[in-house]
């Protein structure tokens, strides 16, 4: 699995088709997608001139669709709009106390054992969730692989990381950038100019020595390209420590259905 993918949420019809094609051709090998963005069928269209064996998709399937029979009926469906037979990693979207998280599981482990997913994971889910999800996990031998969730320079979760550390549960983190706002943070600025990096480029390599994976939305190609070119330098522990210090409180994404308390 690639580092760096792009995240295709918000991104619709030939404009979402050409930015999976061009992010393919520039050399992205991650595609983040999800059951509600919309965008299923121009995202199988893109993938359909690519060596299937050589992405990584993650799928992220809906809160609202996690009861047993439609977790294996929204599935099957995303499947034909993205005409793959198999997702990579399957994540739940959000958590949603009102489905039994045994039904769904059920149904996730049928979809792992007829072969059609690799990996499962979730987003968006916290300690008590993480903690709640693995027992019953466990119980029926599904290995959480994954939790995708808003990590950046202003949403640090460290006691996140470092519990889904503890499980071996790898953070993949979404809105690096805190939707463009943190890119001009005189901390982050600063230290770009030392490297001669852009501060998209500083944020990217903090989020990778924190040792997750990242999801990227652009749509210009050459931020595209820019944000791929963050393997030949690495930040020092004290540069690391003023990014991790820059604040713990900008949550950008907070549906009314979110439960992160
Ligand atoms: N699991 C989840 O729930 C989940 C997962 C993934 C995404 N999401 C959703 O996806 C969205 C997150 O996206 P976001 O917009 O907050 O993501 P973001 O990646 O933090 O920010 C994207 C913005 O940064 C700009 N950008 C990208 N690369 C850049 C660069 N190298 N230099 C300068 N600017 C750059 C983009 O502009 P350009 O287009 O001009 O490059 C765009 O305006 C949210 O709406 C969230 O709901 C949710």
């Amino acid at each position: 699995m690639s580092l760096i993918g792009i995240n295709t949420e918000g991104l619709k019809g030939r404009k979402c088709k050409d930015i999976v094609k061009k992010s393919l051709e520039i050399g992205y090998r991650y595609i983040d997608v999800a059951e509600v963005g919309n965008n299923l069928d121009e995202i199988g269209s893109a993938l359909e001139k690519f060596d299937r064996n050589e992405i990584f998709i993650s799928y992220k399937i809906w809160y609202g669709s996690l009861s047993y029979k439609e977790v294996l009926k929204s599935f099957e469906k995303s499947l034909n709009k993205l005409k793959t037979s198999y997702i990579d990693l399957l994540l739940i979207h959000w958590p949603n106390k009102s489905i039994p998280l045994e039904q769904t599981l059920k149904a996730i482990k049928k979809i792992m054992d007829d072969g059609k997913i690799k990996f499962f994971g979730v987003s968006n889910f916290n300690i008590n969730h993480l903690e709640k999800i693995l027992k019953i996990a466990d119980k029926i031998d599904l290995n959480i692989s994954a939790n995708q969730v808003e990590m950046h320079p202003f949403l640090y979760q460290a006691e996140l990381l470092h519990f889904c550390k503890k499980n071996r549960i790898r953070i993949l983190s979404y809105s690096p950038f805190g939707g463009g706002v943190i890119l001009n943070t005189s901390v982050i600025k600063a230290i770009s100019k030392r490297y001669g990096k852009t501060p998209a480029q500083i944020i990217l390599r903090w989020l990778i020595e924190k040792e997750t994976f990242i999801v990227t939305r652009s749509t210009s190609s050459e931020h595209l390209k820019e944000n791929l070119q963050v393997f030949d330098f690495s930040l020092s522990d004290e540069e690391i420590n003023k990014i991790d210090a820059l604040g713990n409180n900008m949550r950008l994404i907070n549906p009314p259905f979110a439960e992160f308390d």
